[in-house]
């Protein structure tokens, strides 16, 4: 009887060590990503390419067909740290990828993961759902779980390749952030920056053989309704991202020809 009560008493405290162990302690994956709780630490920033910038820019195209693949948590990593992410600390302040206004950084990215949309290189998959990227951590964190690319695709005028991208990246701006310091102004400064977010996201596409494209039409209560955004985050851009359907291939060979045509 006292044995009987003393084993149920071990088992209940291995169960509740195991369900602890198993949402708090980190998991680390081959590519050195690791989740805890509900944050995804990324793999840390490196240099994953040899393409020169020059031939990131000759490649850079708008992709609306995607292969049946993930994209892997590296290739997201240095996406979302292309957006951004930190470069440098400066007497105290962190400069990030792309400028901003007065260093304001009025930008928030929020990241849809598709069903078995990002690999973590061991066979698993980052659970689908919509994160937010923590440009200090370098990391994301879930905001809601579940794939929710058919409600972006219906809030982006049903465009087919917001559906079927593995990963969508949604560009947020708080325009009080840049509006406070400059005024009015500061909604020019805003959406000129996140043209420059938007640069950096296709030059780093174009770097890492992947696709992407720069989505303007939208609903914007829906989309933001789907990422569950905060009520001063206004969406400005969403950025499908996959392993296009065709590799783009061109040269600075081709390029010349061209001009030597164009200056005939
Ligand atoms: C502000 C802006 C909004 C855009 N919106 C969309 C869009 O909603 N859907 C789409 O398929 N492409 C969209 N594009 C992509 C353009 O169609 C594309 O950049 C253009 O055709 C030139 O092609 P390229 O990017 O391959 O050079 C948008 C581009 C910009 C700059």
């Amino acid at each position: 009887m006292r044995f009987g009560f003393t084993l149920s008493i071990a088992l209940s405290v291995a169960i509740v060590l195991y369900v602890f162990i198993s949402l708090f302690s980190p998991q680390t994956g081959l590519s050195g990503v690791s989740v805890v709780g509900d944050e995804v630490l990324l793999p840390l920033p490196t240099r994953v390419t040899s393409i020169p910038v020059e031939e990131a820019v000759l490649l850079r195209k708008s992709v609306r067909e995607w292969a049946r693949s993930p994209i892997t948590i590296s290739q997201l990593s240095m996406l979302l740290w292309a957006s951004q992410g930190v470069v440098e600390e400066v007497d105290g302040w962190l400069r990030r990828a792309a400028p901003s206004a007065g260093a304001t950084y009025p930008l928030e990215i929020y990241v849809i993961v598709g069903e078995e949309g990002v690999s973590l290189g061991d066979g698993s998959y980052v659970v689908a759902g919509v994160y937010k990227y923590d440009y200090k951590r370098h990391s994301m964190k879930l905001i809601r779980e579940g794939d929710v690319r058919e409600g972006l695709w219906r809030a982006s005028l049903r465009q087919d390749w917001v559906r079927e991208a593995p990963v969508s990246l949604v560009i947020c701006a708080i325009y009080e952030r840049t509006t406070w310091r400059y005024g009015e102004r500061g909604v020019r400064y805003v959406h000129i920056e996140v043209g420059h977010v938007g640069q950096n996201i296709y030059l780093m596409s174009a770097a890492l053989g992947l696709g992407t494209v720069a989505i303007g039409a939208f609903h914007d209560d829906e989309v933001a309704g789907v990422i569950k955004a905060q009520q001063r985050e206004h969406p400005l851009y969403v950025f499908p991202v996959g392993v296009p359907q065709t590799p783009h291939e061109t040269s600075f060979k081709e390029l010349q020809e061209l001009y030597s045509r164009l200056r005939r």
